[in-house]
């Protein structure tokens, strides 16, 4: 799967993304709210090899991309889009990009590109994110694309999925296809 926006190629990882990865997993302000030390090569493997596997499911329910300029080659980050079975209309997003590329909306515009794919492709009626509370420009992120704050999770609620650790306090995020549309119409006015 491939998607091209305004500025980006949201691809499907290859193995040559790890170095990549593993580069801005280790930098202390992309872990300031992981709370966790720096994600170790293997660790970076692991994440890698994960993506690649959902790519090839069938049914596929897992679609996590590399974030990359037009030509594919310079990786900015990742983002996805997910759900729990093939039956549910319920989905979640998640994202992250190298510190060396925030600040320019690049996340903004990957997270669009997975929302309208899952609201229009998958039919999913709603589509959560999880958010560190203090994770001030995620919680932004999330504002811009219209998302609003549900419950807090208490420390201890939730693990990583990769790495198993417990995660600081979280809040969730709930957007609608309904929400997602009506947005959409205050864009194309
Ligand atoms: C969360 C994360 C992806 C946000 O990165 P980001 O660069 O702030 O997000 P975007 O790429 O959408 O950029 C938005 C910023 O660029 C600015 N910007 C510049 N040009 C822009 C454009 N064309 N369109 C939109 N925003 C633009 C915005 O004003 C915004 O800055 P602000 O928040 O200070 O107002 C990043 O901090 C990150 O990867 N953190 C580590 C991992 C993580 O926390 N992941 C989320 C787990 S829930």
């Amino acid at each position: 799967m491939e998607k091209l926006t305004e500025r980006l190629r949201l691809r499907e990882f290859t193995r040559n993304d790890v170095g990549a990865v593993a580069e801005f997993r280790k930098d202390p302000r992309y872990l300031e709210f992981y709370y966790r030390p720096p994600y170790t090569r293997e660790e970076c493997v692991r994440f890698v090899e994960k993506c690649i596997a959902w790519s090839g499911e069938n049914p596929r329910t897992r679609f996590h991309l590399a974030i990359t300029d037009r030509a594919g080659e310079v990786l900015f980050g990742n983002c996805g889009v997910r759900k729990e079975s093939i039956e549910t209309l319920r989905g979640d997003v998640g994202y992250e990009l190298s510190p060396a590329y925030w600040g320019n909306g690049y996340a903004t515009e990957a997270v669009r590109a997975m929302l309208d794919f899952g609201f229009a492709d998958l039919e999913l009626h709603e589509i959560e994110a999880r958010c560190v509370a203090a994770n001030k420009r995620s919680v932004r992120l999330l504002h811009r694309l219209g998302f609003e704050a549900t419950e807090r999770m208490q420390p201890g609620q939730c693990r990583d999925e990769f790495t198993d650790r417990m995660l600081p306090e979280r809040r969730v995020f709930l957007l609608s296809r309904d929400q997602w549309i009506h947005s959409m119409s205050g864009l194309n006015a």
